[in-house]
């Protein structure tokens, strides 16, 4: 087994978060990865408090007494009712992105619910765990959805020498090599979306799995840098013309945002691949298979473990 004080703290056998996902972390995939002994997060998006109430329930219903959570997307417009409803519902795990949770940290941690923001430089790692936080996760530009500039190798590192909590690392880890480097970079778990796309519980559409299942390596684009919030995603006719889009300057912001509004929704969950936003990391070609997300979890960490112990023999 690998020892790792993300198991101490977040109570899991692995030392593994499935990252949150709009529109397609729902309380099926949590609960699913939760019992395969990681730490399954139920994406809150855009969403109001009512439908992240129910996600909340039916995980809760079952995992029992196991570590589920909360991934708290800071720009919606409904962060403060989700924050407030996370604390109601004595929810165990809370994940942010897109910024820092300051305001909310206090009201968090006086309820005892475990925090790990998402960040994409040094910077922020370091206000996050002045904050308190129990654990940062470092998410390098290879990730699916909203990516920073740096990549998982070169901000690992140096995310695990700035603060001192535990750090996981996310962006392009979706098998035991992945972990394995992860680990030799500083951290002390991982943050996988991209190869839980195609776990057997995942309720994304059949269609989207099928494109990952396809994906090639250089099959991803980054759009929307130019509005100051990139994204990446599958190449398709929807993000071709959105890149295409954004350095038309006949254009304006508006339009172009508007082009992109529902887009994620209209892939993951009505199965549009052509004219909707197909969310993955560059990893995406690695993942060849559908499972379970307890074996995938099992499969990474066994092949984790057999490289891990096999690195010895690299020293004479
Ligand atoms: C389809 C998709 C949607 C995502 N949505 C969110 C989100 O709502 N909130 C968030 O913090 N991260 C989101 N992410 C990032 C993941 O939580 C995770 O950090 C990332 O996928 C890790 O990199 P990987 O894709 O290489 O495994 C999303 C990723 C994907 C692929």
């Amino acid at each position: 087994m690998i020892q790792s004080p993300i198991c101490e703290i977040f109570g899991i056998k692995y030392p593994i978060f499935q990252g949150g996902m709009a529109w397609i972390s729902d309380a099926r995939l949590a609960s699913a990865v939760s019992l395969g002994g990681g730490a399954g997060l139920i994406s809150a998006m855009n969403a109001g408090a009512d439908y992240v109430r129910g996600e909340i329930r039916k995980c809760r219903e079952s995992v029992g007494s196991l570590i589920f959570g909360v991934n708290i997307m800071l720009m919606s417009p409904f962060a403060d009712d989700i924050a407030q409803l996370v604390v109601d519902e004595k929810v165990p795990l809370v994940t942010t992105g897109a910024g820092l949770p300051s305001k909310y940290m206090p009201a968090w941690t006086a309820a005892g619910i475990k925090t790990a923001p998402v960040v994409p430089s040094v910077a922020v790692a370091k206000k996050a765990a002045k904050l308190g936080a129990s654990a940062i996760i470092a998410e390098g530009g290879e990730s699916g959805g909203h990516v920073g500039d740096l990549t998982t190798m070169a901000l690992v590192p140096q995310v695990a020498d700035a603060v001192d909590i535990p750090v996981l690392a996310a962006g392009g880890v979706a098998d035991g090599r992945g972990v394995a480097a992860a680990f030799m970079l500083g951290a002390r778990g991982v943050q996988c979306g991209t190869r839980f796309l195609t776990a057997t519980e995942c309720n994304v559409h059949r269609n989207y799995k099928d494109k990952i299942l396809a994906a090639k390596d250089i099959d991803t684009i980054v759009t929307g840098k130019s509005l100051g919030h990139p994204v990446r995603s599958l190449k398709n006719a929807f993000s071709r013309r959105f890149f295409e889009m954004e350095y038309d300057n006949t254009l304006s912001k508006e339009a172009i945002e508007a082009f992109g509004a529902g887009s994620l929704r209209k892939a993951a969950v009505e199965g549009d691949v052509t004219d909707g936003s197909v969310m993955a990391g560059q990893i995406a070609a690695l993942v060849k298979d559908e499972a379970p997300a307890a074996e995938i979890i099992s499969r990474i960490f066994s092949e984790a473990e057999n490289i891990l112990r096999g690195a010895s023999e690299w020293i004479k």
